[in-house]
């Protein structure tokens, strides 16, 4: 998608349930809660202290990162605008539309990043290089 923008990502409020002393429930409900179906979810966790990640785009994957555990920032950068956010609320998720950059940074200790992606895992769908990325925004080329 190389027309996205930085604007079109947003942070999702997520329905938090309380319940006394039981703690809390957060349920997220494709195209109802989040604007795609989830066909895939993965978490990254054990993040050494100082350590990236990301460093990528996606063509067609759209995703909800949500910090189920601790905090950690996301960087997003549409080739024209970078916008940052720090996600440290499990009843809070960051929806990425497809073709923007990620980086993500500053992982506290215990930090759990939960994914929910719109499509499987298909390597052919990342762009791994940032100048190869520009080139793809400016040109819709790769
Ligand atoms: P990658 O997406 O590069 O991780 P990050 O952006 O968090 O730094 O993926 C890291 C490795 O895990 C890479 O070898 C591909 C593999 N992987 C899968 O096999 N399936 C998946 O769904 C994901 C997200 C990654």
């Amino acid at each position: 998608m190389k027309e996205s923008s930085v604007y079109d990502c947003t942070i999702i409020e997520l329905d938090k349930h309380h319940s006394d002393r039981k703690g809390n429930i957060t349920v997220v409900e494709n195209y109802d809660t989040i604007p795609f179906e989830v066909k895939r979810t993965y978490y990254l966790y054990d993040i050494p202290g100082g350590e990236s990640r990301g460093g990528h785009a996606h063509k067609e994957l759209s995703q909800l990162i949500v910090s189920a555990s601790g905090s950690f920032t996301v960087a997003l950068d549409d080739g024209n605008v970078k916008r940052v956010f720090v996600l440290n609320r499990p009843y809070q998720g960051l929806y990425v539309v497809p073709g923007i950059w990620r980086t993500l940074d500053d992982f506290s200790s215990g930090a759990v990043c939960l994914v929910l992606a719109s499509h499987e895992y298909d390597e052919q769908d990342y762009i791994r290089d940032y100048n190869e990325f520009i080139i793809y925004k400016e040109n819709g080329s790769k």
